[in-house]
């Protein structure tokens, strides 16, 4: 599996608003336009493209700029529709666990919804646990949705790892 830096392109928004219900592109259009922004050491993104070179997965990790959480990176993946069940987001999730590992980051958070079990999958096998789960937390076609929150001690892990 080929993965890349993303860098800003216009003509990855489809892909941004395929997913969720527009929320990574709102985000998307919000941010990344200002080269300042991209040029961000905190913000880092990765993607996967088919051989016609549409973004097929995307994943990123974001620290904080709160300096009380300068340890923490929060991480995001999300892959196109037709490309699911094929492992790109779990290759992609790892890819993006080890560039955070290697910036320094001992604390990774995750959210996902609590009916996600891929998701909930992937962070299973990476080694994340839940630290807590916000009930009824967003609205989503009429109905509420749990969130669950997840985290990795990255220190903790090389350690345990090591022994
Ligand atoms: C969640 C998401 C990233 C998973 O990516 P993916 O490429 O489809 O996942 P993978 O193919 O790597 O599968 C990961 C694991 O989940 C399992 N899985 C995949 N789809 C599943 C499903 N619908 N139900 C249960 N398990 C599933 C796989 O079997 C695999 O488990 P395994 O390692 O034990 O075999 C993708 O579905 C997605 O982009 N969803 C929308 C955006 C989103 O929810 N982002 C996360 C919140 S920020």
């Amino acid at each position: 599996m080929n993965i890349i830096p993303w860098t800003f392109d216009w003509r990855d928004a489809q892909f941004f608003q395929q997913i969720s219900d527009n929320t990574y592109f709102t985000w998307f259009a919000s941010r990344k336009p200002h080269p300042e922004s991209a040029k961000s050491e905190k913000w880092r993104a990765w993607v996967v493209r088919d051989d016609d070179g549409r973004l097929v997965g995307w994943a990123h990790y974001e620290g904080f700029d709160n300096p009380r959480k300068a340890h923490v990176a929060s991480l995001g993946v999300a892959i196109a529709p037709d490309a699911r069940g094929k492992g790109i987001g779990y290759e992609l999730s790892r890819y993006v666990v080890e560039r955070a590992r290697e910036a320094g980051y001992l604390k990774l958070w995750a959210t996902y919804h609590a009916d996600n079990a891929a998701m909930a999958r992937i962070y299973e096998r990476l080694g994340f646990h839940i630290e807590g789960r916000f009930e009824d937390e967003e609205k989503w076609g009429g109905q509420y949705k749990d969130i669950v929150s997840v985290a990795l001690f990255l220190e903790r892990t090389m350690h345990c790892e090591g022994e």
